[in-house]
């Protein structure tokens, strides 16, 4: 039996090395969770979150540097540079360090959240923010991508991975994880499904199943415009990757932020531990098999389907956001939180809403506008004025930066903590309109909508915010190619 002790020099890198140890587990949800238990569908995950470093990346990032170390290009090297704001540069740093490089610097979205920032310097990552958007296309020379490659180019004893057009980042998934799946379920899977980024995942695991089984389906799934989930892509930035993907990829689905981190939470309480990118993959192989007509083709010689899908990560660095995306209502309440330090993040999350003023993204747009959404979008892309009901009023409470991202047409942007700081002001000049206030994700325009209500304005809430109303693919301005397509 292997007992699972590393020793020796290279003890820390024999542990981190899936060739040294067991199998990655592959393990079925549990049946509550699985819609099509009773098709006899069996869905397992694979749980990259189990692995050393705790997530997918680091198998691309131990098989790209220990590609280069094998072909002597990292003798001279005493610092690594990479765009990334995750995984991949957190494993990077980490497999760097005990290969003896000193220095892993991250070219990093100005988008980034201070969090994420933090915990790439907890692991001893040297952040360089840039400005751009939090996906960038590689060959946009003002992207992080870019600058990295040119950045080491320009210092002998610099070198950038690229994992955006490194094969060993595919590669590593047709050495690990497709075998490992293929063994585990002893070639009895029919349907693989994974999340897509730089598609290193998809493409390394599908070209290995696929050279086992020509019946096997690969399954995409990619995130809807303006919902944003960690390490993925939507399909029109998929458009902008460098490795050709699209042969390993039989369908691509799209799912968004909310049912993503619902999903990742569901699985996180069963014992599960996985982020939510997990639900994302998980939601994304359901919406799949929710589409076919007739599931038999999948079934093996028992009846049954074996469909894998891939956890990528843990659900520690992201606490925040499951707060954030999901509100107060998926989370136990905290008895006695009057006790504790008073915060304002926490008074917008806790407060209870009123259903009456909550309005869809549909209801708020007949209330917004007179034409339908195809008009709306013409007039919005030809550059022309777009006209709003009269007693209307949009409020957008985002920050200013995501507001001129992109905007519901017509709309006023007023930030949370301006609104509630000059509650008097705002109010003389809104008070003639009914309003309806928009946030990123619907928890805080509740609690701006109520601070007006209490003013005698009536003012209502939209419900799932600019994510929903993305995902409905309402008009929106302006939409130049980092808003429509993020
Ligand atoms: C956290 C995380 N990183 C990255 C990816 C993307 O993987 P890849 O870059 O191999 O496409 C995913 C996919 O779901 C992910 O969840």
């Amino acid at each position: 039996m292997n007992k699972s002790v590393f020793s020796g020099k290279n003890s820390v890198l024999d542990y981190l090395n899936p060739d040294k140890n067991e199998y990655i587990p592959l393990v079925e949800i549990p049946r509550v969770l699985n819609p099509f238990y009773n098709d006899k569908v069996r869905i397992y995950t694979k749980l990259m979150n189990t692995l050393p470093l705790t997530n997918v990346k680091s198998l691309p990032a131990l098989n790209m540097l220990f590609s280069s170390k094998d072909l002597g290009e990292l003798d001279q090297v005493n610092t690594l540079i990479e765009n990334s704001s995750g995984n991949t540069v957190l494993s990077l740093a980490v497999i760097g360090k005990l290969l003896g490089i000193d220095h892993t610097k991250a070219i990093v979205s100005n988008e980034v959240s201070r969090g994420k920032l933090n915990l790439l310097r907890l692991f001893g990552v040297e952040v360089i923010v840039n400005k751009e958007a939090i996906c960038p296309d590689p060959k946009d020379k003002t992207s992080g991508i870019y600058k990295s490659k040119i950045l080491a180019s320009k210092h002998k004893d610099w070198f950038n991975p690229g994992q955006y057009t490194n094969e060993n980042n595919p590669k590593a998934h047709e050495k690990w994880t497709g075998p490992q799946i293929w063994d585990q379920t002893e070639g009895e899977i029919s349907i693989f499904c994974a999340g897509v980024g730089t598609t290193g995942t998809i493409q390394g695991t599908s070209k290995f199943l696929k050279s086992k089984s020509n019946s096997i389906t690969t399954v995409g799934v990619s995130r809807i415009p303006n919902n944003p989930v960690p390490g993925v892509r939507t399909k029109n930035l998929l458009e902008e990757i460098p490795f050709i993907w699209k042969q390993y990829v039989d369908e691509l689905v799209e799912i968004g932020t909310k049912e993503s981190f619902k999903s990742s939470l569901d699985l996180c309480r069963f014992g599960l531990v996985v982020g939510p990118s997990s639900g994302f993959a998980f939601e994304g192989l359901l919406k799949f098999l929710k589409k076919q007509n007739n599931l038999d083709k999948f079934r093996n010689k028992n009846g049954e389907i074996i469909a894998v899908f891939i956890s990528c990560d843990s659900p520690i660095p992201y606490v925040d956001e499951y707060f954030e995306y999901l509100g107060e209502s998926e989370f136990p309440k905290i008895e006695n939180e009057y006790l504790l330090p008073k915060n304002s993040k926490s008074e917008i999350s806790t407060f209870n809403t009123d259903s009456k003023y909550e309005i869809s993204v549909r209801k708020a747009y007949n209330m917004i506008f007179k034409s339908n959404p195809n008009i709306v979008w013409s007039q919005v892309l030809s550059d022309k004025l777009v006209e709003i009901n009269k007693n209307i009023k949009i409020l957008d409470i985002r920050k200013k930066n995501d507001f001129l991202h992109y905007h519901i047409p017509g709309s006023l942007n007023i930030e949370y903590e301006d609104l509630e700081d000059n509650i008097s002001k705002y109010v003389d000049i809104l008070k003639s309109n009914k309003i309806i206030v928009v946030c990123n994700y619907g928890i805080s325009s509740q609690s701006a909508s109520k601070m007006l209500r209490d003013n005698n304005i009536e003012s209502y809430s939209v419900s799932g915010g600019m994510s929903e109303w993305s995902r409905d693919d309402l008009p929106r301005w302006k939409p130049d190619i980092c808003n429509l397509y993020q």
